[in-house]
């Protein structure tokens, strides 16, 4: 289809279309005057007035700022901070829970698609046990203002807005009432609920309220790490990442494994575990508190040993049975993914919190000579375009 030419469009333009896909990054693309526009706040399909938030050259944001014809997946958005001009963090408050996997189900298999040229075929995304998306986040972040407010970002803003309860964090950090509270002198807030139903609280770099060491509870297994630090979101999350790791990569007694972006080690834990005392894993973390605390943790599996280092840095082994990546939003790259596919695993875990960057680092894989063995995304982030992605990488022809 052969679209309009450009008109002249500018900031605060109005303008109806009909919506198409949902895109990574919590917005629908449609074609206001013939332009590309990302669109907050609207459902595929859906016949809407946007009004234009950013003008860049190659593309526009826009906001939909009334329904026409609504999709029947909409529904009203639980949070009233969920919509044009307010907050920055909930994309999908706006569709139902279970759409909003299916969405993220499709995002994923394009991305792949797209990416890496793989059909994986329809995604069935998992939850975690949330049946209302709601009250699930154990660490919050509040900015805050220059009078000593705390709140929340807008989109694409660094506006605090004073929102007084954010329905995705847990009740226990809601009970703390933070931003009742005067933070004269600071910029931010942190607050993390740990496995004991403590919630230590940070103002910048100063603990205010409960321990500078949180309890996290996986399995039968226990980490005290830096409150501040590294730890999965959701409280249901590392559980279900470890089993679809274990499940993935089937670790046997005697393998040499490597756990890349290690954190404090919640995999490189259970990996040790099934590869015992004649075993080896090794976990590639840069955070040192993430590896002191690591160590700690971990100190009964002499069979785990911890190198402090970027992953780029620290020159891989020829030969492993084993890798798990656990990277960044950015993904490992080109030079990481060869270099694991040069010490010929015959098993490639890759848990991921970006579909995109996954997508490009499984492409990587695939030159390298392995091949997509099996796929699995969690709904780790309910109400936010957010999702965890864990695939198996195996050699070409040896599944
Ligand atoms: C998504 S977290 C995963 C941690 C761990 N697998 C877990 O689930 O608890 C990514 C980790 O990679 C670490 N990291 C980021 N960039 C790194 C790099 N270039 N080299 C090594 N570690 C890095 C971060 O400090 C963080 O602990």
């Amino acid at each position: 289809m052969t679209r309009a030419p450009k008109e002249r469009i500018e900031v605060d333009d109005e303008v109806r279309v009909i919506l198409g896909a949902m895109v990574h990054g919590g917005h629908c693309i449609a074609h206001p005057l013939g332009h590309t526009a990302f669109v907050r706040h609207g459902l595929p399909g859906e016949d809407v007035t946007l009004r234009i938030t950013e003008v860049r050259s190659k593309f526009v944001r826009a906001d939909v700022i009334e329904v026409h014809q609504a999709s029947q997946f909409r529904i009203e958005a639980p949070c009233n901070w969920a919509r044009p001009n307010g907050c920055g963090g909930c994309d999908y408050q706006h569709i139902d829970l279970t759409h909003q996997r299916e969405l993220k189900g499709v995002i994923a298999r394009e991305s792949l698609q797209r990416q890496a040229g793989i059909d994986v075929g329809p995604i069935t995304v998992l939850d975690l046990g949330d049946d209302r998306g709601l009250g699930w986040r154990t660490r919050m972040r509040w900015s805050v203002d220059g009078s000593g407010n705390a709140g929340l970002l807008g989109a694409r803003s660094h506006g605090v807005l004073p929102i007084d309860t954010c329905l995705l964090a847990s009740p226990e950090i809601t009970s703390l009432q933070i931003t009742d509270q005067d933070w004269p002198d600071v910029q931010s807030v942190q607050a993390t609920l740990d496995s004991l139903s403590e919630v230590s609280v940070w103002a910048d770099r100063d603990l205010v309220s409960g321990s500078r060491k949180s309890v996290q509870n996986v399995r039968h297994r226990t980490w005290q790490i830096e409150s501040t630090g590294f730890w999965q979101v959701h409280p249901n999350a590392a559980a279900s990442i470890v089993d679809h790791v274990l499940d993935f990569g089937a670790p046997k007694a005697g393998e040499d494994w490597l756990d890349l972006y290690a954190g404090a080690g919640l995999i490189s834990a259970f990996l040790g575990e099934a590869v015992g005392q004649n075993g080896n894993v090794t976990a590639v973390e840069s955070y040192r508190s993430a590896v002191r605390d690591g160590r700690r943790a971990l100190r009964d599996l002499p069979q785990v040993k911890f190198i402090d280092s970027d992953v780029e840095q620290w020159p891989l082994p020829s030969v492993v049975d084993g890798v798990v990546l656990d990277p960044p939003r950015r993904g490992a790259g080109v030079q990481v993914m060869e270099s694991v596919a040069l010490a010929k695993p015959r098993v490639i875990v890759y848990v991921a919190c970006d579909p995109v960057a996954f997508a490009r680092d499984a492409a990587f894989l695939l030159a390298a000579g392995y091949e997509l063995a099996r796929f699995v995304v969690l709904d780790a982030f309910p109400m936010t375009q957010h999702m965890e992605c864990i695939a198996k990488f195996t050699p070409i022809g040896v599944r």
